[in-house]
């Protein structure tokens, strides 16, 4: 029977992805730790570890995500489940984490007990499952109109203990009630037709996800809308948006007369999300 170093040696696969695949395989099979990948190196592999090392490597090689064949996504510092169904979570998308952090911890915010946070379009509950992990005395509402995020967001939150999450299925706004310190949003903005929806690792993420089938900014039209009936006075509204929408984002929210538009800047010096406040 092969041993680890023979399969990495003869794999087609980008040698980090075929890593990150054999050492979740053998920790399933055999227990073993990411370690043994250098420590055991030269150890025998059992019949039917070798057998879903070669579907794995087929299915790889074909497009499929490497979250989804190992069912998991380090975000922020927790670990989520993931599944088809369910976008995977992006490293940018971090700094919406960051920033509203940054921003319940201001002298003006630091005062509040209960900081309410409103996670819109959850996926699988990165932003807001990330925010109760580090704001622990903070309340989260994630909503998502996909049952089966949804219930992906759940299981996430029952498995990092995060049971005070409250989540709610529908369209945005649709059904809530209350009034929150912060609205987060990571929504749909990739245009439709846009030629990456078919291209690599999204060809098997799910498109509502990903595009709003327009002009990828229909999403921030209906939010920036809305947030005002379910934002505080002195709350933030703060949304993630594609490499090239900084300036078509921020023009929404001027014609939407927020004030104190901000642009952030992700870890490339890219313009990757905006925030706002209530005139
Ligand atoms: C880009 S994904 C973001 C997922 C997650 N927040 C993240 O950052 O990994 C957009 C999410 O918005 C959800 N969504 C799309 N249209 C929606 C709507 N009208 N109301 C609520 N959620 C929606 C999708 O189901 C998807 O989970």
């Amino acid at each position: 029977m092969p041993n680890i170093s023979e399969l990495l040696q003869v794999t087609a696969l980008d040698k980090v992805d075929a890593k990150v695949l054999l050492a979740d395989l053998i920790q399933k099979h055999l227990g073993w730790p990411k370690s043994s990948l250098i420590s055991r190196d030269r150890d025998s592999l059992p019949q039917a570890l070798v057998d879903d090392w070669l579907d794995l490597e087929k299915k790889r090689l074909l497009g499929h995500p490497v979250a989804y064949l190992i069912g998991k996504k380090e975000f922020f510092n927790i670990e989520l489940m993931v599944a088809p169904g369910v976008l995977i979570p992006r490293p940018e998308t971090e700094l919406l984490v960051e920033l509203v952090i940054d921003f319940l911890s201001q002298a003006a915010c630091s005062e509040i007990k209960t900081p309410k946070i409103l996670d819109l379009g959850t996926g699988s509950g990165a932003i807001g499952l990330a925010l109760a992990k580090n704001i622990p005395h903070s309340s989260v509402t994630c909503v998502d109109i996909s049952p089966n995020a949804l219930n992906i967001a759940k299981q996430n939150a029952a498995l990092l203990g995060l049971n005070a999450v409250q989540f709610h299925e529908g369209s945005w706004f649709d059904g809530l009630t209350d009034q929150f310190d912060v609205i987060v949003s990571n929504p749909p903005y990739i245009p439709a037709g846009d030629e990456h929806l078919s291209a690599g690792d999204l060809r098997f993420e799910p498109s509502s996800a990903l595009t709003d089938h327009d002009d990828g900014l229909s999403a921030y039209r209906h939010i920036f809308q809305q947030a005002p009936t379910y934002l505080k006075p002195d709350g933030l509204i703060l949304v993630e948006h594609g490499y090239d929408q900084s300036e078509a984002v921020c023009q929404l929210l001027t014609d939407c007369k927020y004030v104190d538009i901000k642009a952030h800047l992700d870890l490339a010096g890219i313009k990757r999300a905006a925030s706002a406040k209530l005139s």
